[in-house]
């Protein structure tokens, strides 16, 4: 993963660099660094931690910067980057694959390293072919790695900043006063000209513009990225933390993700699609693969087309079995989740339609996907996912309706924004439960059907943010094992919606209440709420059971927050997490 930005310009380089690495946190908090190029040469600083703990005391108006999320190798200062080599000085933001051999070859020519990373070795690849051209010498050093990369690099003695990317996002900009690279969007300023690099592109930066290059070095150009300069600033809003602010999102996040998917408008090449699909298969990881399951539950049951939801780590690796006429939904977040991409692509191999459920425009997943379905939930900052889930929901549903309108089938009218505004506020109660939580030793979430995906989202929360060991149990299943590790010390959280299922329910919850444990129940059934033996309960407003995760969630999101306080962590930052994972 990882966040890495350049300047160069006019200005002083290294407080929009740390401006920019703030931005980019999201992707890594392990470490941060800079290497500024000014008249006294290159100045590095490099610190273990956040993007905060660097002083940017360094001056020059040239400069490279990384914010980073270990793997290979300890959150250290020496494990930082920038990685510096002879008159070369590089970010990295992927994964070299054959660091080891090429780490080997570079010792054996008796090169000295100084830290554990795979990326340090592209430093020494470019330095060894460094003789005056930079381009020349990134192009030269990137044909020898194998894996991915997004890279700025910095020569000693030259005033420009040289880019590549393969597998792992870049975008380069010009701005006001001077040019700009980064991993996102969101960490450039206002610029007049941005565009995307593509696989196997690289980029030369001077002071007054960028030019983008193929492989073969030739000038090519750009995909042309839209500015928005109404991206939001970032602020809390008098919230304490992204995480609460994103939920109170919510709604609106309902609200602006709901397509109008048909035979007109903007969807319809989807829509088509849609139509002939016999099979749907979805790729997605962590958040939005439980959103991906809500969907798969609601579209077999109203829809009895076959749907076979998969973490998309494991998709390509099973070699899977792509029927004729076979929809595949990759849903993210970020769009640049390297598993998700690498899943969405196999199955298009294999020849399946491949539309992305996608919360950011100009991301990999988006440009790679044949349709894509926005999600509108705006840019979540926090690592846990809350709105986003929400969104994608709300845009996998508007799936569901055209697909029930494509078979003849009704289906009921979604819209819970004014329901998950009552959510939010009744949810507020779960604040009392998080003492209790926090002391547990660990934690189950129990559910059937919809409830069931609830649980599993639920349980996903509080072990992001409050590193307590948890479980989302389909109810039924609990007995078949699970059961022997509940007693006193663990709360039970049962989610229960359908009034078909509630009994069932119910049942598991009198198994556990019989082994001790405290039971927190989460309904929408006002019958329900009374219920003896039941510790407490959030009664939410009535809702359709297909949708009812829409509702549940907020909650269980609710838990999460104030548990993690509880338990004294930063829910916003969750140790050894980061928010976009561009590594297989
Ligand atoms: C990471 C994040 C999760 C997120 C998952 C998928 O693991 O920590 O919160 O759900 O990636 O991210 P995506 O951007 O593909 O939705």
């Amino acid at each position: 993963m990882c966040g890495i930005v350049g300047y160069i310009g006019k200005k002083q380089a290294a407080p929009l660099l740390k401006e920019g690495l703030k931005k980019l946190e999201y992707r890594g908090y392990d470490s941060a660094g800079i290497a500024v190029l000014g008249d006294r040469g290159l100045a590095v600083e490099k610190r273990a931690g956040r993007v905060d703990a660097l002083s940017a005391n360094v001056y020059g108006n040239c400069g490279i910067g990384h914010t980073r999320w270990a793997t290979h190798g300890a959150p250290t200062a020496e494990n930082a980057h920038p990685h510096v080599c002879g008159a070369i000085a590089l970010v990295h933001n992927g994964i070299v694959e054959n660091a080891h051999e090429l780490r080997r070859e570079c010792m054996e020519r008796g090169e000295k390293f100084f830290s554990e990373t795979d990326s340090e070795v592209i430093a020494h690849l470019i330095a060894r072919a460094y003789r005056g051209d930079l381009l020349a010498a990134v192009k030269e050093g990137c044909a020898r790695l194998v894996g991915s990369y997004a890279l700025a690099v910095l020569a000693k003695d030259r005033r420009e900043i040289v880019c590549a990317r393969m597998k792992s996002p870049l975008i380069v900009g010009r701005g006001e006063d001077g040019c700009y690279a980064a991993s996102d969007l969101a960490a450039l300023p206002a610029c007049s000209a941005a565009c995307v690099l593509s696989d196997g592109d690289f980029a030369l930066l001077n002071g007054e513009n960028f030019t983008v290059f193929d492989a073969g070095l030739q000038p090519k150009e750009g995909e042309k990225v839209v500015f928005s300069a109404k991206e939001e600033d970032g602020a809390l809003g008098g919230y304490r933390h992204y995480m609460r602010k994103e939920m109170a999102e919510i709604p609106l996040a309902l609200e602006n993700s709901c397509l109008e998917i048909g035979n007109i408008g903007d969807f319809s090449g989807f829509y088509e699609v849609l139509c002939h699909a016999e099979y749907i298969q979805i790729v997605a990881c962590g958040t939005a693969y439980h959103a991906a399951l809500c969907f798969e539950y609601a579209a077999e049951k109203l829809c009895r087309i076959p749907v076979e939801v998969t973490t998309a780590g494991e998709y390509r690796y099973r070699d899977p079995i792509v029927p004729k006429n076979t929809l595949c939904l990759a849903v993210s977040q970020s769009g640049e989740t390297a598993d998700t991409l690498a899943a969405a692509l196999c199955a298009r191999e294999k020849g399946a339609k491949v539309a992305a459920v996608v919360n950011v425009a100009h991301s990999s997943l988006a440009r790679m996907a044949d349709f894509v379905l926005p999600t509108r939930a705006g840019a979540e900052r926090a690592v846990a996912a809350t709105k986003s889930f929400h969104a994608q929901l709300a845009a996998l549903y508007s799936v569901l309706r055209a697909l029930a309108a494509a078979r003849g089938t009704a289906a009921p009218y979604f819209s819970l924004a004014k329901e998950a505004e009552e959510a939010l506020a009744l949810s507020e109660k779960v604040q009392g439960w998080a003492a209790r939580f926090a002391a547990a030793r660990s934690v189950y979430f129990i559910g059937r059907g919809a409830d069931y995906c609830a649980a599993l989202e639920g349980s996903l929360k509080l072990k992001e943010i409050s590193y307590l060991p948890s479980e989302g149990y389909a109810a039924g299943e609990l007995k078949h094992g699970t059961l022997a590790l509940v007693d006193g010390r663990t709360p039970v959280v049962a989610i229960v919606t359908s009034e078909a299922l509630a009994e069932k329910t119910m049942n598991a919850v009198s198994e556990v209440r019989a082994r001790g444990a405290g039971v927190y129940l989460i309904t929408t059934l006002a019958s329900l709420s009374g219920r003896e033996g039941i510790a407490d309960a959030v009664l939410l407003p009535p809702c359709e059971e297909l949708y009812s995760p829409a509702l549940t969630a907020i909650p269980l999101q609710m838990l999460a927050y104030y548990t993690a306080l509880a338990c004294g962590n930063d829910p916003d930052k969750p140790r050894n997490l980061a928010k976009s994972v561009t590594v297989e």
